[in-house]
């Protein structure tokens, strides 16, 4: 059976209509959360908010909002907080890039785009958000703030450079905030590598051709799945992680940190 250890408590996911942010949904409200679910594509988000509901019974709120405008942010926040009396995990989620192109000849309106995107979206998110966490009752955290980062941040990728810049200003920021927001609430990031979401077009060939013309050998020699970041994230939305803030959890079957396929290594021993 599963423990419904968030029975009682909100979560608000933005990126909530698809791929990591569709899989923090199920899983949350699966575990007692009810949600509010944030995304610009209106439509697909009415399409999850609606499964997640019939499936778990839960309450799922939908707002559609552009987390890189202000005033969509603040609106959002103000309803977010009015509909659930508490939103107990924030899952910054969105992210994306935009084409590969080598650093010096990136055009200045997509460098603008992508760090509007990954960077002070997250950032308003967290600052609208936080201030309300921050005055909860709950004990001994009043919440829990996870970040969605990428391994891009951690080893940049001269493919998609601006990409890279954003996700390790994401892992800088998440630790600024883990500072700031000590001792009541813990903030931490996850980092994937290779999964099959939307931001392959959920095509297993997209993906692949990816990742064949980067020449990204991937040591535990499969994909990453959806499951494989939700499982972390439910880790760091549950009391066993509640000693931990301000890392970035890496999961991508070693191929940040151990680079290239195991085998290459193996002894005959
Ligand atoms: N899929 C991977 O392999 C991978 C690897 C590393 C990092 N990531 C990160 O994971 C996060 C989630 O992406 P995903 O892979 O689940 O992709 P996805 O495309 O399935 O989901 C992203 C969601 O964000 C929404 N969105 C896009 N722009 C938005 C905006 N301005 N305002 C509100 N919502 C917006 C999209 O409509 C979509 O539903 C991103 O931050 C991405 O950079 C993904």
């Amino acid at each position: 059976m599963i423990d419904k250890f968030l029975d009682g408590k909100g979560a608000l996911i933005t990126g909530g209509a698809s791929g990591f942010g569709r899989g923090f949904a199920f899983a949350y409200a699966q575990r007692g959360a009810d949600l509010v679910l944030v995304d610009i594509n209106g439509e697909l988000l009415e399409e999850t908010a609606k499964k997640v509901k019939q499936e778990t019974g839960q309450n799922v709120i939908p707002i559609v909002c552009d987390v890189t405008k202000s005033d969509h942010v603040q609106n959002m926040a103000k309803q977010a907080f009015n509909e659930l009396d508490n939103i107990y995990i924030l899952n910054n989620n969105v992210g994306g890039g935009f084409g590969f192109f080598d650093l010096l000849r990136v055009r200045e309106d997509i460098f603008d785009k992508t760090i509007a995107l990954n960077l002070k979206g997250q950032w308003l998110i967290a600052k609208e958000v936080c201030k309300r966490m921050k005055k909860q009752k709950f004990e001994p955290l009043a919440g829990k703030v996870i970040h969605t980062a990428s391994i891009a941040g951690v080893k940049v990728d001269g493919g998609t450079p601006v990409y890279s810049i954003s996700k390790a200003g994401i892992i800088a920021m998440m630790q600024l905030l883990a500072q700031s927001l000590a001792p009541k609430i813990t903030v931490n990031a996850i980092s994937p590598g290779y999964h099959l979401t939307g931001a392959y077009k959920d095509k297993l060939d997209v993906m692949k051709m990816t990742m064949d013309e980067g020449h990204v050998k991937t040591p535990l020699n499969r994909y990453g799945t959806v499951e494989d970041v939700v499982n972390v994230s439910v880790f760091l939305a549950s009391p066993d992680s509640n000693f931990i803030t301000g890392h970035n959890f890496i999961v991508d079957g070693g191929i940040a940190e151990v680079g290239v396929q195991a085998y290459y290594f193996k002894s005959e021993i």
